[in-house]
Order: C-alpha cells, then sequence, then structure tokens
C-alpha cells in the first residue's frame, strides 16, 4: 500500500496491528520494572502523541503523565539546530521519568531533553521509543531502554509522524520510496 505526502512517496512498513503488539510487550515490561515507584512518563511533542495513548493504556502500575515539546526539526533531515524544551513544569527531583519519543534519529534532540530533565536530579531517567535509528545516531544515548522498533536510516510518517506536517494521522508507518514509481 502507498501513500503520496507533497512530492514524496511512501510505502507502507509497520502496520498497526504490529505497533499495537510491540506497544503491549513495552508495558509488560514497563508494569514489571516500575511495579513499586510512581514514574512520570513525559511525552515528547507532536509525534509522540499517538505512541504515548496507546502505551499508557497499557499500563496499570499508578502514573503520572505529562507533556513536553522541542520545536526542532524540519523537511527531511535534522536542522542541527534544538531550541527550548517548552512545558516542563513539573518538579522532577527525585522522580523516576520515562521520556516517550517517536522516533531517536540524530540522538541531538533526546540529548538536549535529558541533559535539561537531569538537571532537576531525577531518582531515574529511561527512554522509551517506538522507533530507533541505530545508523543515524551522532549522539551516543545511553537511556534508550525501551524500543519499540529498530529501523533502517529512512524516513517514515505515519501514527504522530510528519512530514512537511502532514501523515501524523495515518494509522500505520510508512517509509519513504527513494524512486517515485511511474504508475
Ligand atoms: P533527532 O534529533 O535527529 O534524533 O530527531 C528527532 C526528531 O526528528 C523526532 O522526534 C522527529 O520529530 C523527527 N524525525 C526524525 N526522523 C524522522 C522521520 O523519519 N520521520 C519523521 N520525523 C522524524
Amino acid at each position: 500500500m502507498k501513500v503520496e505526502i507533497e512530492d514524496k512517496e511512501f510505502q507502507l512498513m509497520l502496520e498497526y496491528d504490529q505497533i499495537k503488539k510491540r506497544t503491549r510487550l513495552l508495558g509488560i515490561q514497563l508494569n514489571l520494572e516500575y511495579e513499586n515507584k510512581v514514574p512520570l512518563f513525559i511525552g515528547v511533542l507532536n509525534g509522540s502523541f499517538l505512541f504515548m495513548a496507546d502505551l499508557l493504556k497499557e499500563i496499570d502500575i499508578s502514573c503520572e503523565v505529562a507533556f513536553i515539546r522541542v520545536a526542532s526539526y524540519e523537511g527531511e533531515s535534522s536542522t542541527g539546530k534544538v531550541k527550548e524544551v517548552i512545558g516542563l513544569d513539573v518538579d522532577l527531583k527525585d522522580r523516576d521519568i520515562i521520556l516517550v519519543e517517536d522516533i531517536v534519529d540524530t540522538g541531538l534532540t533526546l540529548n538536549y531533553i535529558l541533559e535539561t530533565v537531569k538537571k532537576q536530579e531525577p531518582a531515574s531517567v529511561k527512554v522509551c521509543t517506538l522507533l530507533y535509528k541505530p545508523s543515524a545516531i551522532t549522539h551516543e544515548i545511553d537511556d534508550i531502554s525501551y524500543v519499540g522498533f529498530e529501523i533502517p536510516n529512512e524516513f517514515v510518517v505515519g501514527y504522530g509522524l510528519d512530514y512537511k506536517g502532514l501523515g501524523r494521522n495515518l494509522k500505520d508507518i510508512y517509509r519513504v520510496c527513494n524512486v517515485p514509481s511511474e504508475t
């Protein structure tokens, strides 16, 4: 199945059913590992909104939820510029933090968020990302403990991820077709 967004064509990569199954497993793991804690899940907007919602439905331990936003990305590749973290108005001191990301690409954004979060001296910080592009990473991050899927270094859209602001509403995840087909 293919979709067109602006000047690009995308083909199906991960079906929602696969995402759901993987998310359920991540939830089971988190429920066990944070059993006697009250973690604070922090979703990184905009991309994480669907993953965050589905992940939290699998969490049955006591927990809190917050969202932050970092404006840093345009078009198909990272600009390399990270602006400020917006919305971090909860006291993080001595809290167990789980940062929820849609995708870790170069790691620049996450690196910046982690630095900001750690300044508040939380008890622990872990990252849960739906997608991870290991071959794109330029900023090594030790705290990526929960990964939905490792994917090749290809541009993807859907399930919260956008291309030029579009495609976040797609239920499945699609990867860019490098050569547009004639059909
Ligand atoms: P990083 O700073 O390079 O790791 O990029 C992180 C952010 O870039 C993600 O939170 C996404 O918003 C965006 N991003 C990275 N790769 C993709 C992609 O393949 N599709 C859509 N957005 C992406």
